[in-house]
């Protein structure tokens, strides 16, 4: 399971995150997913929190946050940091320990896509958000996972292309080495359709898509999307699963 595999990996994951500058979370997402996040209100949970980072960010404009992730590592790093964001919590994005209608946010940053319940992660989001609350969730652009550059004398000109299905879900295992910091991502290429069918049965109308590229222009990644930062509001609550045909 993906969940499994990311615990075995936390260690690994704490210090690549914990880098300065090292994790694409400063070069292509902060300043982008920040401001998608609503005012702070009353609670914004923080799903797939891993070690904390987000959710300290969050704290630091005035979030009341509180964290969940599936691996205890992740969690302990979380609220044993100097500068915690929040309480966090293990448990699965599938079964959150929260009662119904309890915040006005959610942040899903970077987790969706390793999450193996992914629309399952989605209803329980919708339900324990009040009715006119939002989720801000950013994930590995589909396109992203589909495919690979080919070689090419032109490191921005480089073909891409799509291996196997666009539509199939499969599962990647990505090794990357760098400075020194080896970090396997264990997640699963699902088609666009997949997220915006699990939104929009979980309730929610997307109010914004944000599509992140290298804005270096000598990057192979600045022609194609490398993530997606999405913003979703809950129009309707979830409806009970018992109720569903
Ligand atoms: C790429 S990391 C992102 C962590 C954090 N949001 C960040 O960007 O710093 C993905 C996180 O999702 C967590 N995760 C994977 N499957 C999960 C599940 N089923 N329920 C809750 N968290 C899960 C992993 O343990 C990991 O911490």
């Amino acid at each position: 399971m993906l969940r499994d595999a990311w615990n075995t990996h936390a260690d690994e994951w704490i210090s690549w995150a914990r880098t300065p500058g090292h994790d694409s979370y400063w070069r292509f997402h902060r300043d982008a997913f920040l401001p998608l996040v609503p005012s702070p209100g009353r609670l914004t949970l923080d799903v797939g929190c891993g070690e904390g980072r987000l959710g300290r960010d969050l704290a630091r404009i005035g979030h009341r946050v509180v964290g969940v992730d599936s691996s205890l590592t992740m969690v302990s790093a979380a609220v044993t940091h100097a500068d915690a964001g929040g309480p966090a919590v293990v448990a699965d994005a599938a079964a959150l320990p929260m009662p119904d209608a309890v915040a006005d946010c959610v942040v899903a940053f970077m987790s969706l896509q390793d999450v193996d319940a992914m629309e399952a992660a989605l209803a329980e989001v919708a339900r324990v958000l009040f009715v006119g609350g939002r989720l801000v969730m950013a994930i590995t652009h589909p396109l992203n996972t589909a495919g690979r550059f080919l070689p090419g004398p032109v490191e921005a000109e480089r073909p891409f292309v799509v291996e196997g299905s666009w539509f199939e879900r499969r599962a990647i295992a990505d090794t990357c080495e760098r400075d020194g910091h080896c970090m396997t991502f264990h997640s699963e290429h699902r088609p666009l359709h997949d997220y915006t069918d699990a939104l929009s049965s979980a309730g929610f109308v997307i109010e914004r898509i944000h599509e992140v590229g290298d804005s270096d222009p000598n990057s192979k990644w600045s022609r194609l999307p490398l993530f997606l930062h999405l913003r979703a509001v809950l129009f309707a609550p979830a409806p009970d699963a018992s109720n569903r045909d």
